[in-house]
């Protein structure tokens, strides 16, 4: 299949990274279906194009008409038998659980047509844990988007052993279509290139955190201010959301079983206390809801 001929994209999971990532294509001409199991969160989504799109019109950003046919070319769905069963392309980025991967992936492969090619936003698992809860694993690869999708410009493209040449090569073509600048991984490794630098870097900072070395402002003004990142760690956290952290570290741990796989003691209470960042107005930071 080659890049032309995507017409239909299925976003499966409207959350922080869906909705973006849905919106995205929307607004590259694709014809697209946002899903997921929560009607809030589906609200959400559609809420936030019904916002965005006006506003990027208001800034200047967007025609008018550009608008227009982005809020035409984006539907949300609770079925995901829905959203799928036209798709060329299909993107899941739903949360970060190999067991509900796993789940998705083999529902997806019953309910999207044959040719199409099945890829996941994971920010740390690798397809090839996916590829094999389906039949059609050279048509399975990651594709990385970064929070917030619609502005960053990076995407990871990640090809297993499983992958075709041809389905690394659409996916990376569906990327520039997007506008976005793609980094074709070669070969599987977990975390991918860009999530393992940055975990190291946060892990770093987690550990001056609980040792009480610092504040986690402190560290996010001397990251910001020191190595020109345009957010610290801890709010970058914030963003990306303080239950990704945790999702991460404990699929990591259950995996490996090393104890230093843990998520900190700082992210587990927070995880515990519903502080998971901007979405639910309290993280590392205040927010208004
Ligand atoms: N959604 C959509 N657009 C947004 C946005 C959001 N949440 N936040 C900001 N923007 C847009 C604004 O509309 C504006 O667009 P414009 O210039 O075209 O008008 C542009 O981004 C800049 O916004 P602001 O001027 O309000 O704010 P900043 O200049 O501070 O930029 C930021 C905000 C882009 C989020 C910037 O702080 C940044 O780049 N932060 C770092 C983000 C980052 O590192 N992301 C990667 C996280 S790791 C990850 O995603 C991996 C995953 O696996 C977890």
């Amino acid at each position: 299949m080659k890049t032309a001929k995507i017409r239909n994209i299925g976003v499966v999971g409207a959350g922080n990274m869906g909705h973006q990532i849905a919106l995205l294509a929307a607004l590259s001409g694709f014809k697209t279906t946002c899903t997921d199991i929560s009607e809030e969160a589906l609200k959400k989504a559609e809420s936030f194009a019904d916002k965005y799109l006006p506003e990027r019109v208001a800034k200047g950003k967007l025609t008018q008409e550009a608008a227009e046919q982005a809020r035409r070319n984006i539907s949300f769905t609770s079925s995901l038998e829905e959203a799928v069963k036209d798709a060329d392309f299909v993107i899941e980025a739903a949360t970060e659980k190999l067991d509900l991967k796993r789940k998705i992936f083999a529902s997806l492969d019953k309910l999207a047509p044959p040719h199409a090619i099945l890829a996941t936003n994971s920010s740390f698992i690798v397809s090839s844990m996916v590829a094999n809860a389906t039949a059609r694993p050279a048509k399975i690869c990651n594709m990385h988007f970064f929070n917030p999708a619609l502005v960053m410009r990076l995407v990871e493209v990640v090809k297993g052993p499983h992958t075709a040449p041809e389905t690394a090569d659409v996916t990376v073509e569906l990327c520039k279509a997007m506008g976005k600048l793609p980094v074709l991984l070669k070969k599987e490794i977990y975390g991918f290139l860009v999530n393992r630098v940055l975990m190291a870097l946060t892990n770093e900072a987690l550990y001056l955190l609980d040792q009480g070395i610092a504040d986690a402002e402190e560290i996010d003004l001397a990251i910001t201010n020191a190595l020109g990142h345009p957010m610290g760690p801890f709010r970058l956290m914030d963003l990306t959301g303080v239950d990704l952290t945790y999702h991460i570290c404990m699929e990591r741990y259950r995996e490996t079983g090393n104890p230093a796989d843990k998520p900190s003691p700082t992210v587990v209470e927070m995880y515990a206390r519903g502080e998971w960042g901007q979405k639910k107005g309290k993280g590392f930071y205040q927010y208004q809801k």
